[in-house]
């Protein structure tokens, strides 16, 4: 039986029906209607709308349900059901006979749809915590190996200064631990129960809202039954976060790609997360990084389809809002199945540390240390960068680093040098200049990553605390 045939005189078109139905996409949200409904019922019963015998039966028949359908997943294909709350009452029905029809009493698909779409979300911001948690500490374990040994850090992909590897993963390590406030700042919003809000008025029977809400976990009820049964605000925040991450992420690959080229060899891309060329036969090929780097884009390209799918919307509920659920799965789809590709890849690659701690040592990237120098003994900053910058130039034309200028040529650029000025510019003496909170010199850095273990520590007691 249709949910809603009663007031038709005519059948769908079966082509436009099959079109329509979403059961095909949103038979994913099963156990969380299956949830929903149970509360709905227990609510129901306290409203006086169903007896005790009626509460047990039904509630018999959603356990019994959701029994079935982990034992049998395959029992959803085929279904003719219009949507994921058609098919529960279907097989309710099927179950306990015409009692299942009351479980509707009160409601309506508008608040479940919205109901379980906040349960999913729920759920994944606690599943992909976990993963990135995993990444983060991936991060730091490999910073930690990394002890003092430098590369060079680039503005504008040319060398700038030196830095600690580890101030280098470090890094990634912030922008991923951001992505897990981000999402922890999602579910704020999404852990919000719209049940009792009926169609778009609230509903028609006295539901105890807050129980409701209690009862499957939620922080707090919402306000407004319009905004209520018309809000998505939760999908597009989420994926916007997980665009973001998608985003952190490529970035990541693009520089691991580009680290493990033989032009930079500062990363050696571990063969079982490569690939050969079917024609030449000396290549290793970086797949992992590289459809790591295009995935993002799929995810970017969910959050704009959500967007400019509610941009238009009247309230409240409209149909459309039903084209929001493939984009959110996809994402989270996208994103879950990378996540834990990238964090074994991270764990098997292997750094070229003495490649990168070479590439630290030339190319001028003691140059603002050089500068420093001269500023330490009164030379206005500008002046002591016009200096270096004419015995850089004189290097060039030398084919040497600034280390092997004599102090007679640093001279004519400076009566400031001294023989301290060699030992101010040695590799060492840069990284140990930078020494801000958040800069590179090593003991900064071991702050930094003491700070970090913290981070993933109440990181993991959060996963930890998850039902
Ligand atoms: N499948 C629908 C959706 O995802 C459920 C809500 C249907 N509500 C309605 N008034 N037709 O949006």
């Amino acid at each position: 039986m249709k949910m809603w045939s009663g007031r038709f005189r005519q059948p769908l078109d079966p082509k436009f029906d099959e079109w329509q139905r979403s059961f095909t996409f949103d038979a994913r949200l099963l156990p969380f209607e299956i949830a929903a409904s149970s509360a709905h019922a227990r609510a129901l019963k306290s409203a006086g709308v169903l007896t005790s015998d009626e509460l047990i039966s039904i509630l018999e028949g959603l356990d019994q349900l959701g029994k079935k359908l982990a034992a049998s997943p395959e029992l959803v294909n085929n279904a003719d059901a219009e949507d994921v709350h058609h098919f529960v009452e279907q097989q309710l029905v099927a179950l306990i006979g015409e009692t299942g029809y009351k479980l509707h009493s009160g409601r309506s698909r508008n608040e479940q749809i919205a109901t379980d779409l906040r349960l999913y979300v729920r759920e994944a911001i606690g599943r992909l915590r976990t993963d990135l948690a995993e990444l983060c500490a991936v991060l730091i374990e490999c910073a930690e190996h990394s002890g003092n040994s430098a590369m060079p850090v680039y503005t504008h992909l040319q060398r700038a200064e030196p830095v600690l590897v580890a101030h280098w993963l470090l890094a990634y390590f912030e922008m991923f631990i951001r992505d897990t406030e981000r999402l922890a700042d999602c579910l704020k919003r999404a852990n919000v129960c719209p049940l009792g809000s009926g169609a778009a008025a609230g509903a028609t029977l006295p539901l105890d809202r807050r129980s409701l809400a209690s009862e499957l976990g939620f922080d707090s009820i919402t306000a407004n039954s319009i905004d209520a049964t018309s809000d998505r605000d939760f999908v597009l925040e989420f994926v916007n976060a997980l665009s973001l991450l998608g985003l952190h992420l490529s970035r990541w690959a693009e520089e691991m790609i580009l680290f493990s080229s033989e032009e930079f060899g500062f990363v050696r891309l571990p063969e079982s997360y490569s690939t050969g060329s079917s024609a030449m036969p000396q290549k290793k090929n970086p797949d992992l990084l590289e459809l790591t780097r295009a995935k993002a884009g799929r995810v970017i390209g969910n959050a704009t389809t959500l967007l400019i799918t509610v941009k238009g919307l009247p309230l409240a509920y409209n149909k459309d809002l039903q084209e929001t659920q493939e984009p959110l799965f996809d994402a989270v789809d996208t994103i879950e199945s990378l996540l834990p590709v990238v964090t074994s890849w991270m764990r098997s690659a292997e750094l070229n540390h003495e490649r990168m701690q070479e590439a630290a040592q030339s190319g001028f990237m003691n140059a603002w240390a050089a500068a420093t120098y001269l500023v330490k003994r009164g030379v206005p900053a500008r002046l002591a960068h016009e200096a270096i910058g004419k015995a850089v130039q004189l290097c060039i034309a030398q084919n040497c680093e600034l280390a092997d200028l004599s102090l007679n040529q640093l001279r004519g650029f400076s009566p400031k040098f001294n023989q301290d000025f060699y030992d101010s510019i040695n590799l060492n003496a840069v990284l140990a200049i930078h020494d801000v909170c958040g800069g590179t010199a090593p003991a900064k850095v071991k702050q930094a990553l003491a700070d970090a273990r913290q981070k993933i520590e109440s990181l993991r007691e959060w996963v930890n605390a998850q039902p």
